[in-house]
């Protein structure tokens, strides 16, 4: 296959090309006021991996295609710190920023009970983010780094990496749907930050779901290969990593939530689903344990944005 940008181009004419490879360059550290200098030349002058850096831009340009030609060529423990830069870049600067948006847009106050809500949706799709890449951080990379270093890791297989990003990205488009479909800006100028937030809402939500492809198309086949080349070492990750994936629900569990965003408490529930209060308790510590969220109000804006309850159901309960 042909790559569209090479080592010898200059760096300019690449951002000249696609203005998205700022992003890139942004989140690697590299400088700029790098004058007429080539891609190599900048990288080097930056310690940046020059290949990193290729199949990060001709992946944003070409998408998968690029996939063959760079799976045995990318340093892969560049590309661990790429995506840490990138987990940081979340963390600290664009979901904080995007929340800020939000606030002043919605007119937020605890009085207002949507938007009260809506920021509380917001903060839980945050904190989702930041688990899973703190799982990334402290449990996948470490296990990898231990691998290019020629270490096979007991019980570690990159492929259950993959399954880690399904639904990432459906609490951020059940809220922004909330936002879209239900709420009314209470002053034109409202409106017009409301817009503006949508607008960033849906980058973020591209840019999340293009990391994520990112790690599925580029990362883990990459590794993949490096385990192929490295003494069997089982196909089970360690149980603690399991168990971080696993959030979902069971359909008994889902009704009892539902039950909490109405208002029920555990005996209305234990009658309404025929079961016993000490069954009830059992289901709201394991729905507790998976969700992390402890307080019923928690659970009402969990049911809200996962789409259990309507907020016509849960009016009366909030
Ligand atoms: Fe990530
Ligand atoms: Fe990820």
């Amino acid at each position: 296959m042909s790559l569209i940008y090479h080592e010898e181009d200059k760096l300019y004419d690449v951002i000249q090309d696609n203005s998205r490879v700022l992003q890139i360059m942004s989140r690697l550290g590299m400088p700029l006021g790098f004058g007429e200098k080539s891609v190599r030349q900048v990288c080097e002058d930056s310690g940046v991996d020059t290949v990193t850096f290729l199949a990060l831009a001709n992946y944003m340009k070409l998408g998968k295609e690029v996939v063959y030609y760079f799976i045995d060529k990318i340093s892969v423990a560049s590309f661990m710190d790429y995506l840490i830069r990138c987990h940081h870049y979340f963390h600290f600067f664009l979901l904080p920023y995007i929340r800020r948006l939000l606030v002043e847009a919605i007119n937020y106050s605890e009085a207002n009970k949507v938007a009260f809500l809506i920021i509380k949706s917001y903060d839980e799709y945050a904190e989702a983010v930041k688990r899973h890449t703190d799982l990334e951080n402290t449990k996948i990379f470490p296990n990898v780094k231990l691998m290019v270093s020629g270490h096979p890791v007991q019980g570690f297989h990159i492929s259950n990496f993959i399954r880690s990003h399904e639904g990432m990205d459906k609490k951020l488009t059940e809220l922004r749907n909330i936002v879209i479909k239900y709420y009314n800006a209470p002053t034109s100028a409202h409106q017009e930050h409301l817009y503006a937030v949508l607008i960033q809402i849906f980058n973020l939500e591209a840019d999340m779901r293009a990391h994520c492809e990112l790690e599925d198309s580029l990362f883990v086949p990459a590794v993949q290969l490096i385990e192929e080349q490295l003494p069997e070492n089982g196909n089970k990750m360690p149980v603690e990593v399991k168990e971080e994936m696993r959030e979902s629900l069971s359909e008994r569990e889902k009704d009892l939530v539902r039950c909490v965003a109405q208002g029920m408490s555990n005996k209305e529930i234990a009658a309404k689903l025929f079961i016993t209060v000490n069954t009830v308790i059992t289901h709201r510590k394991n729905i507790t344990r998976k969700l992390n969220i402890h307080s019923p109000a928690g659970l009402t804006i969990y049911a809200i944005v996962n789409g259990l309850v309507s907020l016509d159901e849960v009016k009366n309960a909030i």
